[in-house]
């Protein structure tokens, strides 16, 4: 279970989260959504250890995890995948994959976890030899994901996974997320396709200006009158690019 509370974070003077409280129960799959600057990527990489709170404490499976370095973070089990991807493009899908795997545990774990990495995208197996950098933007995304699970991760953080990629790559980066749920992975995911991913999720928090404005059932939210004017109406924005 991961627990967030009270968690203030900022950027020299500028605050970016004033004080936010959520929880992710094992096995869930839940979705943050909100506008742009709304903090949604600063939170994802608080959890990873890249940013250091101002106050508030984040706990991983009822551990502290705010005062650990990055590296530790992902031997406990939590992975992220960051907006962008941040691929090695002048390395390998193959070297790329085996990066993600330096914790001692999933050093132990390489070659199956390589396997199963392939098996849930066999396009990176065919793409084994080739640099990152020539892959499509859905393959580097695949490749992003792939690298992630090399880690082993229990918690997976994934920030905007389908940002920029054509409607039907979407389709199935959502049903290999839907898949690792089933499996029973935790997993939180940053979605400006606010349709698909509130469909997708058990439960969804909206974040505007680094606060929590709403919470429930991705369901449920897609009835709700401010999230309908706000993120589905006519005029949302971004809202399947
Ligand atoms: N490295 C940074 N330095 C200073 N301000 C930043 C930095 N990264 C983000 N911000 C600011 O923090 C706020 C939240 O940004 P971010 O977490 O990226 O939002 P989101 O991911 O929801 O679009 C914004 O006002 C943004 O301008
Ligand atoms: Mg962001």
């Amino acid at each position: 279970m991961l627990e967030v509370e009270r968690l203030e974070v900022s950027y020299g003077a500028l605050a970016a989260l004033h004080g936010i409280s959520l929880t992710i129960r094992p096995g869930e799959m839940v979705a943050l959504v909100g506008p742009n600057g709304a903090g949604k990527s600063t939170l994802l990489k608080t959890i990873a250890g890249l940013l250091v709170p101002r106050a508030g404490v984040i706990r991983w499976e009822g551990r502290p995890v705010s005062a650990e370095t990055p590296h530790r973070i992902i031997e406990r089990g939590v992975a992220l995948v960051p907006e962008g991807r941040r691929l090695f493009a002048r390395m390998t899908v193959r070297e790329n994959l085996e990066l993600g795997a330096f914790t001692t545990r999933a050093q132990r774990e390489r070659r199956a976890q390589l396997d199963r990495v392939y098996r849930i995208f066999p396009r990176l197996l065919e793409r084994e030899r080739q640099w990152a950098g020539s892959l499509s933007g859905g393959e580097q995304q695949m490749l992003a994901l792939g690298r992630a699970l090399m880690g082993l991760p229990r918690l997976l953080l994934l920030d905007e996974p389908s940002l920029g990629l054509a409607p039907r790559v979407v389709e199935s980066i959502f049903s290999v997320l839907a898949e690792l749920h089933r499996e029973g992975m935790s997993l939180f995911i940053v979605e400006q396709n606010v349709q698909a991913v509130l469909t997708l999720a058990q439960r969804a928090y909206i974040l505007e200006g680094g606060r929590i404005v709403g919470e429930g059932e991705g369901q449920r939210l897609l009835q709700d009158d401010h999230v309908r004017a706000a993120y589905l109406g006519p005029l949302a924005r971004g809202a399947s690019s």
